[in-house]
């Protein structure tokens, strides 16, 4: 009786484990880096320019709103996923006119924010996709 019980252990422990091995490379894929490419983020420089800098400054230095570089940047948003930015941008910006630029758009400026924060860009663009976007964490401080 006792012995059944312990290979009955056995097996679940066995189980648990096949299952952790399938959940811990999960959850790092879903934390992966957010990617864009440098056209998206040269694209996004223009509209920054047009649509953005005058209230967040040509440098993304600040104005009359914040800073959207350096450690205040990282401390605001690092940790955090590039959907929780990507929506922070499409819903409230420009303040003035919220929402009023495509998804396209608010994915360039995006790519635009996280170059100046020195996060690399890559060959593949940006996601517009909320559930895409909501599996890229910004890291903590470049
Ligand atoms: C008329 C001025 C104005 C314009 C134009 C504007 N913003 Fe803002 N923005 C603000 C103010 C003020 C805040 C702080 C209040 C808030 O978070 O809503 C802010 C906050 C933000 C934040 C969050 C900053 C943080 O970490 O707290 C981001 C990101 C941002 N803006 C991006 C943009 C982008 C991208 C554009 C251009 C599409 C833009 N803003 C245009 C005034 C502006």
């Amino acid at each position: 009786m006792s012995e059944l019980r312990s290979s009955r252990h056995i097996s679940l422990l066995g189980r648990s484990a096949a299952a952790l091995a399938t959940i811990v490379p999960l959850t790092f894929a879903l934390a992966s880096a957010p990617t864009y490419t440098k056209g998206q983020a040269e694209n996004g420089r223009g509209i920054f320019a047009t649509k953005c800098a005058q209230c967040h400054g040509p440098a993304l230095e600040g104005g009359a709103g914040p800073t959207l570089v350096g450690p205040y940047f990282s401390a605001q948003w690092g940790d955090r996923t590039a959907g929780d930015l990507f929506l922070k941008i499409s819903t409230t910006m420009p303040l003035s006119a919220p929402g009023s630029l495509d998804r396209e758009s608010y994915a360039a400026l995006l790519a635009f924010i996280l170059m100046s924060n020195s996060i690399p860009s890559t060959d593949t663009p940006l996601p517009t996709d909320p559930s895409a976007l909501g599996q890229m964490m910004i890291p903590a401080s470049q």
